[in-house]
């Protein structure tokens, strides 16, 4: 067999599984999975990438009221891919993710690429949700009277972006995002010439989870509970609250960008469904993973696409969607804008918190898809440290809250949302294609779940996902490109010779 494509055995897997002393009670249910899915899918994408997909962003044609039928668009592909996630989870029910399962399917090139890319979907993704986060707070900060300098709570280039539009439009043009933009250019320190505006706020509160995780902070299904009920009531309360001002002249036109403004709508809100895929690293410890593992994915989807679409039809009647571009907390804004500062501050609370649970699962889950590759050898031994007294895997902890701090004071919520879209997309679509290799390459290994209709929901699984990456624009495109040939070039110098299969 071709090195390329050695594959690690599923009972090596699953051996592994045991051998490393986890041998996880078996005690989780479809609902205990349905929460576990929506504390980590509720989060920046609907707090904050609702506003850019209805608006454009003043960039990308608008989805406009019409982000409703994006937003089930989206939901559908999650849907396919979450079928062949559940046959996956189910046929290697080891707690592991993409790249386990690719390893023992479609070989250790395949896994590398998708443990490469889950670097796009949990740190890159990370760096948004702390971009959201810190925007929700100076919201919440300045309903106390707390007015955080704005040069510590944005990015250089958006001071730029928002300087050009002042010279156009007029400062009295400006959203609220800008607004602060504007202020950070008017008015930033200087060292050396060197202008000095940063996201101060995004950086500090990735640190301060990076200290909560290396000093370990157990995952327990009560503290779940309690943070997705905050977050399903956060939503029910806007959209409560915001039915009262909803004007139906604002749902007309319904389509402003016609098709191309929905499916670009699609391809960003498609951030919003990020992290059902981690219901699938529970499979060890559900108690009927054949019957549990679809339902749980397949209702935290459902669940969260009720919501959406309820908060995307009143937000989109509450407030005209050009309003929204630029608006990086926009469901607080349209509270706003009707006037109720009082709600406007309850959802800012609300949100604060929702993407503190976002931040704090994808924080814990990259170290240890880190700490996977290095124990297979791909990556570095020190990936795979563990701390002696926390007993986390602290270095590749520390190394991920240093990459998302350090891109979060800097970087553009909107260019990392696509660039962690294309990232993730990609990775679906590769767990697509392993159901039909394996079903071809291992038909008799017994499944507890099997997708339905093979070929056809996993090919139209795949066929979204590249439908919706082919929309997103050149220039992530180009990045991505550049982010997987990193990758290439690292696992041709490094992981090829020192993988663990390598040297059996
Ligand atoms: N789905 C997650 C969020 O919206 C990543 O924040």
């Amino acid at each position: 067999k071709m090195s390329l494509f050695r594959t690690k055995p599923i009972d090596t897997l699953v051996a592994e599984g045991s051998d490393e002393g986890r041998g996880l009670k078996r005690e989780l249910t479809a609902v205990d999975l349905v929460a576990l899915g929506i504390g980590a899918i509720i989060g920046a994408g609907i707090f904050a990438t609702l506003g850019t997909a209805a608006s454009g962003g003043g960039t990308l044609p608008p989805a406009g009221p019409g982000v409703v039928v994006s937003i089930l668009l989206t939901a559908l592909a999650c849907g396919f891919c979450g079928l062949c996630y559940a046959e996956f989870a189910s046929l290697v029910p080891v707690a592991g993710s993409a790249y386990t399962y690719s390893y023992a399917t479609l070989g250790e090139l395949v896994a590398w690429i998708i443990g490469w890319d889950l670097i796009l979907e949990y740190a890159v993704g990370n760096i948004a949700v702390a971009i959201s986060w810190a925007a929700y707070f100076r919201q919440l900060l300045l309903g106390f009277g707390i007015e955080f300098p704005a040069f510590l709570a944005t990015d250089y280039r958006s001071t730029l972006l928002a300087a050009k539009a002042a010279a156009s439009g007029g400062v009295g043009a400006l959203s609220a995002e800008q607004s602060v933009a504007y202020q950070a250019h008017l008015h930033h320190p200087e060292l050396f010439g060197v202008p000095i505006v940063f996201n101060l706020l995004a950086a500090l509160i990735t640190a301060a989870i990076t200290v909560l995780l290396v000093k370990g902070i157990k995952e327990s299904a009560r503290v779940n509970d309690f943070i997705v009920v905050l977050k399903v009531a956060t939503l029910l309360f806007f959209v409560a609250v915001g039915a009262f001002f909803v004007k139906p002249a604002n749902w007309t036109p319904f389509f402003p960008g016609g098709f191309s403004g929905v499916w670009m709508g699609a391809s960003l809100m498609f951030f919003a469904y990020i992290g059902f895929d981690a219901v699938s690293t529970a499979a060890e410890e559900c108690k009927d993973p054949g019957r549990d593992m679809p339902r749980g994915i397949l209702g935290s989807l459902l669940v969260c696409t009720i919501l959406y679409v309820a908060a995307a039809l009143v937000l989109s009647g509450m407030i005209p969607y050009q309003k929204l571009v630029g608006v990086a907390d926009p469901l607080a804004a349209a509270l706003a804008w009707v006037k109720q500062d009082w709600a406007a501050g309850l959802l800012a609370a609300g949100a604060v918190f929702s993407m503190t649970a976002v931040l704090l699962v994808f924080q814990l889950g990259q170290p240890r898809i880190l700490m996977a590759m290095s124990r297979d050898g791909l990556l570095g031994p020190w990936f795979g440290k563990v701390h002696p007294k926390y007993r986390t895997p602290h270095v590749g902890t520390i190394l991920t809250g240093v990459f998302v701090a350090t891109f979060s004071a800097v970087a553009n919520i909107d260019e990392i949302i696509q660039l962690t879209n294309i990232g993730t997309l990609f990775a679906f679509a590769l767990v697509c294609i392993g159901i039909l290799v394996l079903r071809y390459r291992e038909p008799d290994r017994p499944r507890k779940f099997r997708v339905p209709f093979v070929p056809l929901v996993p090919l139209l699984g795949i066929a979204m996902c590249v439908a919706l990456m082919a929309k997103l624009p050149a220039l992530t495109w180009e990045r991505f490109v550049i982010w997987l040939a990193a990758g290439l070039v690292i696992y041709f110098a490094y992981g090829r010779r020192k993988s663990r299969l390598a040297r059996a």
